[in-house]
């Protein structure tokens, strides 16, 4: 039986963190989304129309190493806006979720629009300033140049833009957890997130 986990939130939550962890204590595979659009948004960087990067996805594009950096993010976040790219990408998404032995999904949509029908929903979230400081340490230890203000401007950008948008907008769905996770540990907001997939279970 196929047993679907729904993460959803705004950019460096802590979204990956705890999805990747929740994937490992019950076994699910573990589908980063957000690596999707990635991947059409560096495509459209380097000139392929986004709809049909979307359509051709493969991956070799997914395993790209430059889908990190904010450029890429940001080309991302404007791919994400357009109806055609995110009806691209609803099957593969929908065929993982469906898979068996269980699923861990994250993204902005996962909830309210890729699998509606989760066994279980988180909505992570954290304060804009507590996550570009855990974005700016990331990028920081992997040599990237930026400042923080800089990592802020484009997290609130990139918020703005994926909240606004027509298509599949940021928002919890009505039955996600919600988990504020500005306070928190990486481990406490682990730990609260098996503690509310436990409870769907
Ligand atoms: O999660 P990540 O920061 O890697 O996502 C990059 C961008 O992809 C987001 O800013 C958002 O615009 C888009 N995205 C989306 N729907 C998803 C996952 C990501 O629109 N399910």
């Amino acid at each position: 039986m196929s047993f679907t986990v729904a993460i959803d939130g705004p950019a460096a939550a802590g979204k990956g963190t705890i999805s990747r962890a929740v994937a490992d204590h019950f076994g699910f595979a573990h589908l980063d989304t957000g690596l999707l659009y990635r991947a059409v948004g560096a495509r459209m960087l380097d000139g392929t129309d986004p709809a049909e990067a979307a359509e051709t996805l493969t991956q070799e594009t997914l395993a790209r190493g430059d889908l990190r950096t904010p450029e890429v993010a940001q080309a991302a976040s404007k791919v994400a806006a357009m109806p055609e790219v995110r009806a691209a990408l609803v099957d593969f998404q929908r065929a993982f979720a469906a898979r068996a032995g269980g699923a861990v999904l994250d993204g902005r949509d996962i909830g309210t629009v890729i699998c509606p029908e989760a066994a279980a929903k988180l909505f992570v979230t954290a304060s804009d300033t507590v996550r570009a400081e855990r974005r700016y340490r990331e990028l920081a230890d992997k040599g990237v140049e930026t400042t923080f203000d800089e990592v802020l401007a484009d997290t609130r950008e990139r918020d703005t833009r994926d909240s606004a948008r027509a298509a599949a907008p940021l928002r919890p769905a009505e039955d996600a957890v919600v988990l504020d996770t500005s306070q928190m540990s990486i481990e406490e907001a682990v730990a609260a997130a098996i503690g509310a997939i436990e409870a769907a279970r």
